[in-house]
């Protein structure tokens, strides 16, 4: 398999929050000539529409029922990105604190997670060439993806470049909240602190931007070389 022609191809990137994950992962796509599937986007899509909807989110039914009722869209193109919910475009909502805050309540509903993964699922299929990260796309998704990568960082490099991103608009518990409280409740449902069994760890806490690319880009090429 070669990941410079047009073979099929489908690239599992999973890490916790803050790893670089869809930064990297969006330019890692460009570079295979593959679309990007932001599989967080969907989970954070789901949370603005029941938020909205005034459900409560400690009633695990209704927000199953909310996801198998979503009429969700999503864009796979690496440099175009929108996110839409019941024809609501939600592209910038859903990176709000109080979606960061809150989205761990359909990410830990397991209902919620089955239809999330079946419709995933069903995006990867429709494309040839595709990179999809997460947190469970190594393990659940995409377990049979040509290239399957955890994409990791110290818990110091998450903080600061989260806090970076947010501008520095939260003060220091509220990006802990929003990092570390986060990625502990979804732990409890999903494993992407330590690589399964053939998935490569990428450890990026030492590099930049480009080198992490780099990295990633090698650990590809070692996946798919024959
Ligand atoms: O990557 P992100 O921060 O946009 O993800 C938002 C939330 O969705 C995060 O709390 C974890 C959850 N998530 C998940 O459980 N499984 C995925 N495949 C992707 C995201």
């Amino acid at each position: 398999m070669s990941t410079l022609n047009n073979d099929t191809l489908v690239i599992a990137i999973d890490g916790p929050s803050g790893s670089g994950k869809s930064s990297v992962s969006k330019a890692v796509a460009r570079e295979l000539g593959a679309v990007y599937l932001d599989t967080g986007a969907m989970y954070r899509a789901i949370t603005y529409s029941v938020l909205d909807a005034g459900t409560d989110l400690t009633d695990a039914h209704a927000i199953a029922q909310a996801v198998r009722d979503a009429q969700l869209q999503i864009s796979v193109d690496p440099d175009a990105e929108l996110v839409k919910i019941g024809g609501v475009d939600v592209t910038q909502a859903i990176r709000e604190p109080r979606i960061s805050e809150q989205v761990s309540a359909v990410a830990t509903n397991l209902d919620a997670r089955a239809e999330l993964v079946r419709r995933q699922q069903e995006i990867i299929k429709a494309n040839t060439r595709i990179v999809a990260e997460g947190r469970d796309i190594t393990t659940v998704v995409a377990p049979d993806a040509d290239a399957r990568i955890l994409l990791t960082a110290s818990e110091e490099a998450r903080l600061r470049r989260r806090g970076l991103q947010l501008g520095g608009s939260q003060n220091d518990s509220q990006l802990a909240n929003q990092v570390l409280a986060r990625d502990a409740k979804d732990s409890t449902v999903v494993n992407f602190t330590q690589a399964a069994d053939g998935v490569m760890t990428v450890d990026s806490s030492d590099l930049d931007f480009e080198q992490t690319i780099a990295a990633v880009l090698d650990a590809i090429n070692t996946a798919t070389k024959n």
